[in-house]
């Protein structure tokens, strides 16, 4: 709630919303024993109230505001100055989401039962294009809410009488570390996970990120020179994802046996060692999950990619084996894409040819979004997989499976 309130420098407010909570703030920030820094914001800051029926007011540093709604906030927000902080009923509220006023929506969903309520995005012709920049859960349980469409009485406990819709929001928080969550599939994961309130450890190797999503703590590791640092984690882990990978492409007879040997170190050598120095923390964990890359070059035999197939075939092997030997605290599982548009395939994708013939290779006629190959890796870590393990997943467009 802090960082919400820093920035701003005017709450706007509708009469009745008003004449509550100005002297319940005040009240609070006056008195030692209850003010925070919540209340003493609230309190300072100077409010504008909004109301057709009100000719003075008894509030310190507070303005009424009679004039047209709509153009009294575009002058406000022409002003110069912080952010304008909205406080209201759904009717004042919905007003100003009308006139296209509102720059910004925070969401706090708490566990609570709702009454009939009042649609704030109602009666729109158009839909709102938002974009989710952060969620974040707090606490250790259950968050959520339930909307009952009819309720019987208000008055004391409201009691729905026949809930036609049921929406809960269940979320777990787990501690995730992503190994190579700085570009691709693994920066599209980590992103997906702190979006939806996931404590994410992630490394990168040589692109250390600039700005990225909050709740990721980076910190630098080359799978095949470093030992992994577990002082950096947490105690207990729930989920480790392994992403440093390679696509070496050339004809058998001109790959040496030291290719297929440095193939083997990053992409199964490198697992492994992670594995092994962070199993104790994943074995804390209620269930813990771990997911491996392979490659659609393994199912499906593919010119010049025996290097890459070699060592991918040795981790999906090696996947099956942990996830009998680790069952059933730790699930196992692994992902084997067909050409997913990241970095590491720039090559095969650096022309509009290039990219078109790639796509119609596929029976699903695209060539894959690290966002495709991230969706199935967050379900694998979710508790919504929670009976699946020693499982490679082909995420491929169909290339594997299909001839079309
Ligand atoms: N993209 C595809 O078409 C495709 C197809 C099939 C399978 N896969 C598999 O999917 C996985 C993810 O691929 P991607 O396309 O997302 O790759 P990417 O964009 O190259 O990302 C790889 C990540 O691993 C890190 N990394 C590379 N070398 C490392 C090392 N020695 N030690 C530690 N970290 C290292 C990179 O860090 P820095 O960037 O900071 O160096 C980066 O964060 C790989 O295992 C790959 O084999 C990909």
């Amino acid at each position: 709630m802090r960082d919400l309130t820093n920035p701003i420098d005017c709450i706007l407010l509708g009469r009745k919303l008003a004449q509550g909570f100005i002297p319940h703030w005040d009240g609070l920030a006056a008195n030692p024993e209850t003010a925070d820094d919540a209340s003493r914001k609230f309190s300072s800051t100077p409010k504008i109230v909004f109301s057709r029926t009100l000719d003075t007011h008894e509030w310190q540093r507070n303005e009424l505001a009679k004039g047209h709604l709509a153009a009294t906030i575009r002058k406000l927000k022409d002003q110069p100055g912080g952010d304008i902080m909205v406080y209201g009923g759904g009717e004042f509220v919905s007003n100003l989401i009308r006139e296209g006023l509102i720059d910004a929506y925070h969401f706090f969903i708490n566990p609570s039962i709702l009454g009939a309520g009042m649609p704030i995005f109602g009666g729109r012709e158009t839909r709102l294009d938002l974009q989710l920049v952060y969620a974040k859960t707090f606490g250790m349980w259950d968050s959520g809410a339930v909307l009952p469409t009819e309720v019987s009485g208000m008055g004391g406990t409201m009691a729905p009488a026949k809930p036609k819709l049921f929406f809960i929001v269940k979320q777990t928080m787990k501690n995730i570390l992503i190994i190579g969550g700085s570009s691709g599939i693994g920066s599209q994961l980590a992103e997906q996970l702190s979006i939806a309130g996931q404590h994410v450890w992630a490394t990168y190797n040589q692109h250390q990120p600039g700005t990225h999503a909050p709740g990721i703590e980076f910190f630098k590791f080359n799978a095949l020179e470093d030992a992994l640092d577990v002082r950096l984690l947490p105690d207990v882990l729930d989920g480790l994802v392994y992403c440093p990978g390679s696509i070496n492409l050339r004809p058998f007879a001109r790959i040496s046996p030291d290719d297929f040997s440095s193939d083997y170190q990053l992409n199964v050598l490198g697992a492994v060692k992670v594995l092994q120095a962070v199993l104790p923390k994943l074995k804390k964990s209620e269930q813990a999950s771990v997911v491996f890359f392979s490659t659609v070059a393994v199912q499906l035999g593919l010119n010049f990619h025996s290097q890459v197939a070699a060592s991918k075939g040795a981790l999906e092997g090696l996947t099956r084996a942990l996830a009998a030997e680790l069952a059933p605290k730790i699930r196992v599982n692994c992902i084997a894409p067909s050409l997913t548009d990241t970095p590491l395939a720039e090559g095969l994708l650096n022309s509009p040819e290039k990219r078109e013939a790639n796509a119609q290779r596929h029976p699903l006629k695209k060539i894959g979004t690290p966002e495709d190959i991230a969706h199935m890796a967050a379900f694998l870590l979710s508790d919504s997989a929670a009976w699946m393990s020693g499982q490679i997943l082909h995420v491929d467009g169909g290339m594997s499976s299909l001839k079309v």
